[in-house]
């Protein structure tokens, strides 16, 4: 079988992280005999740079005939006076909205090795966490109206009943392979959107009475993640509301150079992607962590060719290179192995 891939990887450590992704896919490929095709695509920074425009057509129609897109990470400093249209960031938010990527999961799951990079007390994360946060993609605030005029300027969050809806059922039916619990986060004392949102989300619920659903209001739930993140088990919000949560999910595992995320839509289609940014500061200089995109190749494998063993291999490997005591810098502590992007890639590589 052909696995067709678009390869984005970006700018800053876009393009490491990536070759690492890669090196690993290569070799689950000759492991499992799989055949991965890659196709490497502009987008971002350096489409800009390269062909001046942040997401070029051919980007969009090579995702949209491939089987899965992997992606670095956009944006840095260069760009930074863009307008917001012409910025490396919209070329994600076009490619996540024009692929109907509506679905963002993004698994945060602490490994019992990397304790002690976790900032809370370990009393606090004594159990473990192990959340998944399903965050709505292709709305809201981020998608709404926009426009600036002089000293003013406007954004406008918008949701329609069937965008909560889809991705409801999503949050539901993930929390049915765990511990059937959903939290679904929003700002209903405030804000239109959230009281559609928390309607909607109860109207779906009573299709999944195995599952128990609780709501909490944002700014509680950011407090209650840090008190106590063990009474999540799936979180399901909003489009801004997600990307807050889920980076400071992300610091409570010890790193954000951890977390991996899948971008769904109705079928196997997704993109895979780091949660993290470009980090311009270390770009180049081989110490960026790439644990967090291997373990998003993990997901594709999972989510989009249904090749659970092969998934769960990476994840055993991405494991023992951790218990082996190896670290990049961002996880790494005076005593420890450290060692950098491409060692990382290496020994993942050979525990597979
Ligand atoms: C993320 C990122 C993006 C987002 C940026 C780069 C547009 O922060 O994937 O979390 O806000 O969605
Ligand atoms: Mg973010």
């Amino acid at each position: 079988m052909i696995y067709k891939i678009a390869v984005i990887k970006g700018d800053g450590i876009g393009p490491e992280i990536v070759e690492e992704a890669i090196k690993i896919l290569n070799k689950i490929g000759d492991k499992y005999n799989h055949n991965f095709d890659f196709n490497e695509v502009l987008a971002g920074g350096i489409a800009i740079d390269k062909v001046g425009k942040n997401l070029p057509n051919e980007t969009l129609e090579i995702c949209r005939n491939s089987d899965a897109v992997i992606l670095g990470a956009v944006g840095g400093p260069k760009w930074d006076s863009l307008p917001g249209n012409e910025r490396p960031e919209k070329a994600l938010l076009e490619l996540r909205k024009k692929l109907n990527l509506y679905s963002n999961i993004r698994p945060a799951v602490m490994f019992d090795v990397l304790k002690e990079s976790c900032p809370l007390k370990p009393e606090i994360i004594k159990g473990g966490m192990d959340i998944v946060i399903v965050r709505e993609l292709t709305s809201g605030i981020y998608f709404g109206e926009k426009y600036s005029k002089g000293d003013y300027a406007c954004d406008s969050m918008e949701y329609s009943k069937y965008e909560i809806e889809r991705i409801a059922h999503q949050a539901f039916k993930i929390a049915q392979t765990r511990n059937k619990q959903v939290t679904s986060v929003d700002k209903s004392n405030v804000l239109e959107t959230s009281r559609l949102w928390r309607k909607t989300v109860n109207e779906i619920a009573k299709k999944y009475p195995d599952i128990t659903l609780n709501h909490m209001y944002v700014d509680n739930a950011a407090m209650q993640l840090v008190k106590n993140p063990k009474q999540f088990d799936v979180i399901v919000t909003e489009n801004m509301f997600g990307d807050i949560l889920s980076d400071e999910a992300s610091m409570i595992t010890g790193s954000i150079g951890m977390l991996p995320s899948a971008s769904l839509g109705d079928n196997n289609f997704g993109m895979y992607e780091p949660v993290h940014g470009s980090a311009p500061d270390i770009a180049g200089s081989n110490k960026a962590n790439p644990i967090a995109t291997i373990l998003s190749i993990s997901m594709m494998l999972k989510y989009s060719f249904d090749l659970q063993k092969e998934s769960d291999n990476i994840e055993h490997a991405v494991k023992k290179a951790l218990k082996d005591g190896f670290r990049t810098p961002d996880i790494g502590k005076i005593g420890e192995k450290i060692i950098t992007t491409q060692e990382m890639g290496n020994i993942i590589v050979e525990n597979i």
